[in-house]
C-alpha cells in the first residue's frame, strides 16, 4: 500500500491536509477492500441505470464497464495498488477507474453517495456470506445424520445435571444437534430477507435530484426490493446485528456439541475418540492427545458474542442519518463470518471422524439406575398413582445402592417388597433395550423413531 500525499476526493473544501495519524485513523481500506467485488458489482448496476435513464451517455457506461473489468482483474491478480490516501475501497476503485477511463469515471458517482454505496456493499457481501454459512450448516447436518444412522440403536446414558437419567440412543442424541442446526438455518434465512433490500438511491441521506430507477438497480443486484426510507437506508445496521445474533446462536450450539466431545473423549468417560488429525499432543507430556479443535470452537464462541455486543453498542444512540461510527461495523462482521465459516467447515469434517465406543456407553448405562423411571411407569400401568410409584422405586434404588447392585440385579422378592404389584414380567422393562423401545412416539428415542426421524431429515435436506 503506497502512502504518497495525494489530493483527497473531498479536499476542495479544506485548507490543510490531514496528518498521517488522522489518515490512518479514519481510513478503512485495509479491511473494506474485502468488499471490492461487491463494490464493483454495485457500481456497474448503478452505471447501467444511469445510462438507461440518460443521466450519463452510453459511451460513459461502456468506458466504466471496460475500466471496471480491468480493475477487477488487477484486484484478483493482487496487482491493484491500494492507497491509504484514498481512504476506503470505494474511493480507491473510483480513482483507479478515472485514471483508466477519464471523465466517464468521474461521472460514476452521479446520484450516489458513499453512504448508500457502502450500505449496499455490506448487504451484498453479507448475503453471499449467509448463503455460504447455510451451505456449511447443511453439510454439518448431513454429517450428523450419517453418524446418527449408524447409531440409531446404540444405547447411551442420557444425562440431566450430568447425572445418568434415562437411556437414549447415540443417534437420537446427535439428532438433537441436527435440530439446532435446522433452526440456525431458519434464523439465517429470515435474517437474509431483511439483508436483501437495496439502499442505493438514498444517496447521502435524503435521496437524489436525478430521475433514478431504484427498482431496476435492485433487480440487477438480486435484491428483493428497495429500502423505503433514505435516512434509514444509509444509517441502520440492524441487519448486521441480526446476523451476528444468528451467528452467535450457531456458535452456542456448536460449543455445546464441542463440550460434549471434549467430555466424551476424556479417558474418564471414553465414549468416543476423535481422529488424530483433529487433535494435538503436548510439548511436555508425551502421552497426551488433546481435543484442541472442539476446545477452540468452544473458545471462539466468545469472540462472536463479543462482536454482537460490539455492533449493538456501535448502533446504540446514533442519531440519523449516516455517521462515521458505522465504518466500525465491518471488522466485527468479517471476523464473525470467518469464525463461523471456519468452525462449521471443520465440524462438517470432524463429525464423520468420530470413533464411537458403544461398549463404554453400555458400561456407563449399567451404573446409575437408568431404568428407574421405567420401573415407576410399570407400576403406574398396574394401577399405582405415579407419585406412589415414584416413592416405591426410590426405595428400591436405595436398596440396590446399599447392596451395591443395579435394579435388574435385585431379586423378584426384593422388588416385590417395595410393591406387591411387581410380577416376573418386570425384568423386561428394566433392560436398556426395553426402555428405549418403549419411547415409541414422534420425538422419542426408540430406535424405530430415530430411524424415522433420520428419514424425514434426509428428505428435508
Ligand atoms: N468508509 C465509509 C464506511 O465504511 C464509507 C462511507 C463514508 N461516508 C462518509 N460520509 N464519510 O462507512
Amino acid at each position: 500500500m503506497s502512502d504518497q500525499t495525494d489530493v483527497k476526493a473531498w479536499s476542495g473544501r479544506f485548507s490543510e491536509p490531514v496528518s498521517d495519524l488522522v489518515k490512518r485513523y479514519t481510513a478503512s481500506v485495509f479491511f473494506d477492500r474485502r468488499m471490492a467485488a461487491q463494490d464493483i458489482r454495485g457500481s456497474l448496476a448503478h452505471a447501467k441505470m444511469l445510462a438507461r435513464q440518460q443521466i450519463i451517455a452510453a459511451a460513459d457506461l461502456a468506458a466504466i464497464e471496460r475500466g471496471m473489468a480491468q480493475i477487477a482483474g488487477e484486484i484478483e491478480r493482487d496487482e491493484f495498488a491500494w492507497n491509504l490516501d484514498d481512504e476506503d475501497v470505494h474511493l480507491n476503485i473510483e480513482k483507479r477507474l478515472t485514471a483508466l477511463v477519464g471523465d466517464a469515471g468521474k461521472r460514476l458517482h452521479t446520484g450516489r453517495s458513499r453512504n448508500d454505496q457502502v450500505a449496499t456493499d455490506i448487504r451484498l457481501w453479507l448475503r453471499d456470506t449467509v448463503d455460504a454459512i447455510d451451505g456449511l450448516l447443511k453439510a454439518y447436518q448431513g454429517a450428523l445424520l450419517d453418524v446418527a444412522a449408524a447409531h440409531a440403536e446404540t444405547p447411551l446414558p442420557g444425562f440431566t445435571h450430568l447425572q445418568v437419567a434415562q437411556p437414549v440412543t447415540f443417534g437420537h442424541h446427535l439428532l438433537a444437534y441436527f435440530e439446532m442446526a435446522k433452526r440456525d438455518r431458519e434464523r439465517l434465512a429470515d435474517c437474509r430477507r431483511r439483508i436483501n433490500r437495496l439502499p442505493l438511491g438514498a444517496a447521502a441521506l435524503a435521496g437524489t435530484t436525478y430521475s433514478i430507477d431504484r427498482e431496476f438497480v435492485a433487480k440487477e443486484l438480486g435484491f428483493d426490493g428497495v429500502c423505503e426510507n433514505s435516512l434509514d437506508a444509509v444509517s441502520d445496521r440492524d441487519f448486521a446485528i441480526e446476523f451476528c445474533a444468528a451467528a452467535s446462536l450457531v456458535m452456542v450450539h456448536v460449543s455445546r456439541f464441542a463440550e460434549e466431545l471434549v467430555l466424551w473423549m476424556s479417558p474418564r468417560v471414553g465414549f468416543i475418540d476423535l481422529a488424530d488429525r483433529f487433535c494435538t499432543g503436548s510439548s511436555i507430556m508425551p502421552q497426551k492427545k488433546n481435543p484442541d479443535v472442539p476446545e477452540l470452537a468452544r473458545g471462539k464462541t466468545g469472540r462472536v458474542f463479543g462482536h454482537l455486543m460490539g455492533l449493538l453498542t456501535l448502533m446504540k444512540g446514533q442519531p440519523l442519518a449516516y455517521n462515521k461510527d458505522n465504518q466500525e461495523d465491518k471488522e466485527p462482521l468479517f471476523d464473525t463470518a470467518d469464525t463461523v465459516i471456519d468452525t462449521l467447515r471443520i465440524f462438517a469434517e470432524l463429525v464423520p471422524g468420530i470413533v464411537v465406543k458403544p461398549e463404554a456407553m453400555r458400561a456407563a448405562l449399567k451404573q446409575g439406575f437408568a431404568t428407574a423411571t421405567d420401573l415407576a411407569d410399570y407400576l403406574v400401568k398396574k394401577g399405582l398413582p405415579f407419585r406412589d410409584a415414584h416413592e416405591a422405586v426410590a426405595r428400591a434404588v436405595r436398596a440396590a445402592e446399599t447392596k451395591g447392585c443395579e435394579l435388574p440385579e435385585l431379586t423378584l422378592a426384593e422388588l416385590q417388597s417395595f410393591s406387591p404389584l411387581v410380577a416376573d414380567d418386570v425384568f423386561g422393562v428394566l433392560t436398556v433395550a426395553g426402555s428405549l423401545a418403549a419411547r415409541n412416539h414422534i420425538g422419542g428415542t426408540a430406535p424405530a423413531q430415530v430411524r424415522a426421524a433420520i428419514a424425514r431429515a434426509r428428505a428435508a435436506l
